[in-house]
Order: structure tokens, then sequence, then C-alpha cells
């Protein structure tokens, strides 16, 4: 059997958790689901769902990984009993579901691809771009996203085949300072906005009378993509975790940085989409519209440009090399006698299959709508605002009954530097109560608000 990698530093498994919560969810994804849950009183709404609902079960994730050194996959054939089959049926939805979300990922990351090689030539030309020809031309070639779409997930696979070292945590870990430091950069540019002031009171003053009976639901799923728990990926890089390392603490970092990390994109897209659209900005296109039209009216704006869909697309590149990583491991553990690389090779094909449906969404299939939302937004609603928190909600009764108590307690009592004792209460009853008493919740006001 091949020797399991393990992280070479403590400081590699944060980057890489960290470069792969942060993605499309916290720069694309988040003002989306924001603007379309109407600001401030959504905010604090995540903001709490992330820290009593999102990190408990991204610690029991790291934990379980852990402690069995297995991806979900391979977990299940160490489980026994009924809870067997509650936990085999979670692992296989969420291997299915990280499969998808991969796709639609593909897609979105293909296009911010595409923009950062537009500023480029702009730059290098020194011409400004029409932004309108810009989007409408992409979103009307379906070919074009497919192709976008494959050099993505190449890009992913040539990582990915290396395996943790090499591949992960090299890489990762080289692209995360730059992300942080170009984000860094664009805020700062941003708050100089005259709309900043405006973008700030949107963003953190709570109105709650604009939150809907669909805001709960919406705000759990968003809370699990953004944290990237749910599908098993934190169990795949718990499983690379070394004895010592210490997980609640591990979790408790990786949530911060991750929200913070949401809020910088808050503050650095809402002005400009403020700027440009008069807060009319519920839509998965738009930060591709506005932005590029704001950026092409300033002198900088080819350099602009560049800078954000770099840092835009670090963060995809990132993430999507975590959902691959996970759904690599999963079939490298189950079945051991296939290669790492075959693996990889599959799923990379099987994905960008995949991909050519929400890739043809806005041409060959436009005229698949529903409620005025074509088959991307679809996909990315039905799955991330309805599928998620139902494998979330399996995935916390699951691992409350297959995490042994030892392993538990031995994390959390341990005599280590980190003093988490207090908390030990706290997080069984998050994972056991909380967790699936919130989810239940979101989805009964979600059907109250389809019946009234
Ligand atoms: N958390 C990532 C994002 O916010 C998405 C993701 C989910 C990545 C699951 C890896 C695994 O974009």
């Amino acid at each position: 059997m091949p020797k399991r990698g393990s992280w070479r530093t403590r400081f590699g498994f944060y980057l890489v958790a960290i470069g792969s919560a942060c993605g499309l969810g916290n720069l694309w994804r988040f003002p989306y689901v924001v603007s379309e849950n109407g600001g401030g009183a959504f905010v604090l709404l995540y903001l709490i769902l992330a820290l009593a609902v999102g990190m408990p079960l991204l610690v029991a994730e790291l934990m379980i990984g852990k402690s069995t050194r297995k991806s979900i996959l391979g977990i299940t054939k160490q489980t026994s009993g009924q809870n067997q089959i509650l936990f085999r049926w979670i692992a296989r939805a969420s291997v299915v579901l990280t499969f998808v979300v991969l796709s639609y990922y593909a897609v979105i990351s293909g296009w911010v691809l595409h923009f950062a090689m537009q500023f480029f030539a702009g730059l290098v030309r020194n011409t400004t771009i029409d932004p309108n020809d810009f989007l409408r031309n992409l979103l009307g070639n379906g070919l074009l996203q497919v192709a976008l779409a494959s050099v993505h997930l190449i890009l992913a696979w040539l990582v990915v085949i290396k395996g943790v070292h090499e591949g992960l945590e090299k890489w990762i870990g080289n692209m995360m300072p730059l992300f942080v430091f170009l984000l860094i950069w664009l805020v700062f540019k941003s708050i100089s906005l005259d709309t900043f002031a405006n973008s700030m009171r949107f963003l953190f003053y709570p109105d709650f009378s604009k939150l809907s009976y669909s805001s709960l639901i919406s705000a759990l799923g968003h809370v699990f993509f953004t944290l990237s728990v749910g599908f098993g990926t934190m169990i795949t890089f718990g499983s690379y975790f070394k004895e010592t390392d210490h997980i609640p603490l591990a979790g408790f970092r990786v949530t911060i940085a991750d929200t913070v990390i949401s809020l910088m994109a808050g503050l650095l897209v809402f002005p400009i989409l403020l700027h440009q659209s008069q807060g009319r900005f519920a839509d998965p296109t738009l930060l591709f519209e506005a932005l590029p039209r704001l950026l092409t009216q300033s002198r900088i704006g080819n350099l602009f440009g560049l800078a954000f869909f770099i840092c835009l697309y670090i963060a995809a590149l990132g993430a999507s090399i975590g959902l691959f990583e996970v759904i690599v491991s999963n079939i490298v553990d189950r079945k051991k006698d296939i290669k790492r690389e075959k693996a990889a090779q599959w799923t990379g094909v099987g994905v960008l299959l995949v991909s050519t449906l929400p890739a043809f969404s806005s041409n060959f299939l436009r005229q698949f709508q529903i409620n005025g939302r074509g088959i991307l937004e679809l996909i990315d609603v039905f799955l991330i605002s309805w599928i998620l928190p139902i494998v979330a909600l399996g995935m916390s009764l699951g691992l409350s009954k297959v995490l042994d108590e030892k392993v538990m307690a031995a994390e959390f009592l341990a005599p280590n530097k980190v003093n988490s004792a207090a908390l030990y209460g706290h997080w069984k009853i998050a994972l056991r109560y909380v967790i699936p008493g919130v989810i239940i919740l979101g989805f009964l006001l979600e059907l109250l608000g389809l019946i009234l």
C-alpha cells in the first residue's frame, strides 16, 4: 500500500486549507448572494452561522480525517452496523456533489481566465477593451467556455497528480501570499471610490425586513460552500495531519481566515458594483459585467483588471485543486489498484464532460430557464442551497455517531498549549443538536415560503 502523504509543515496545511476555502465562493458568490438577500442582515446571519454551524462541522471533518487517515469513502469501509449505512450514503452523496460542483466551478474559473487574458492583452497592446462585447462573446460561445474550462482543469490536474507536498503544499502555498497581497491592494483601491460609504452601509447595517423565508437556507448553503465543508474536503485534508496537530485550533483559524477574506471581498466588490449598477446585481454574471465596465473607464484599468482577475483566478485554482484532490483521494482510498495519475485523468475527463452543461447554458441551452434562471444558476442554487445542506445534515449526524468518544475527547482535552477543554461540551452540542436543528429549521422556513 502506498504510504500516505502528510503535511510537511503545519503552516503548509493552513495555506492549503485556506487556499481551498477561499475561492469563487468568497469573491464571486458571496457578493451575489448577499445582494440577492438584501445586504447587512444576511451578512450578520452568515457570520453567526459560520461560527456556530460551519466551524463545528469543519472541526469534526478534520478530526475524523486525522483519526482514520482516510478520505470519506475509505472511512465507510471501517464503520459498521447501522452507522455504516447512513454514513456510506452520505459519503457517496458528498463525492458526487464535489464532482458536479467542480464541473460548474471549472466553467466560471474559465471565465476568470478569459478576463485575465483579455486584460493582459489590453495592457500589452495599450488598448481599452469593449466590456460589453467581452462578456457577450464569451457567454455566446459554448465551445470557448468548454476550452477554457479544460485549460483550467489541466492546470488543477497537473498539481493534483504531484501529491500532497509537491502538488498541494507547494503550489497553493506559493499562490496564497500573492492572492492576499493582491486582495489587500485592490481593497485599498476600492475604498477610494465614492460609493464606499454606501457599500459599507449596505454590507453592515442589518435591515431585517430584507430577509426572506429562503435566507436561512441560502446562508447555510453558502457557509458550507465557502468553508468547503460537506464535501469531504476537510476530511481528506485532516487525513494528512500529523499526530501532534491541534484540530480545534486549526478549524477556528481556517474559519476566521475564510470569513475575513469574504468580508474583504465584500469591501472590494461592493463599491465597484454600486458604482456601476445602482444596486441591481443579484445575478451570477454581474461581477463579470460591472467590473470590466468600470475598469475600462480608468487609466490604470487594464492593470487593475489584470490584478483583480489574477487574484480571482488564484482563488479559483486553489479551490478547484481542493475539489479535484478530494475526488482523486477518494478513488485511490477506495480502489487500491488504481494509481493516482489514472484516477486524476479520469476525474478530469468526467468533470469536463459534465461541465458542457453549464458551459452551454448561456448559448445552445439558453431557452431552458426556470423563474428567469438559466441552467448554470439553477445548478448553483440547487446544489448549494438544497443538496449541500442535506449532505451537511447527514454529515453532522453521521459524524457524531462515527466519531469515537475517546478521539474527540483527546483532541479537545489533550495536555496541549491551547486550552480548549471548556469548548468540548459546546462543540458536542453544536455537532449533535445545533447543526441538524438549524438546517431543519432552514428547510422548514423555505417550505413555508413556498406555501405562503
Ligand atoms: N470553498 C470554496 C469557495 O469558496 C469552494 C470549495 C468547496 C472548494 C469545496 C473546495 C471544496 O469557492
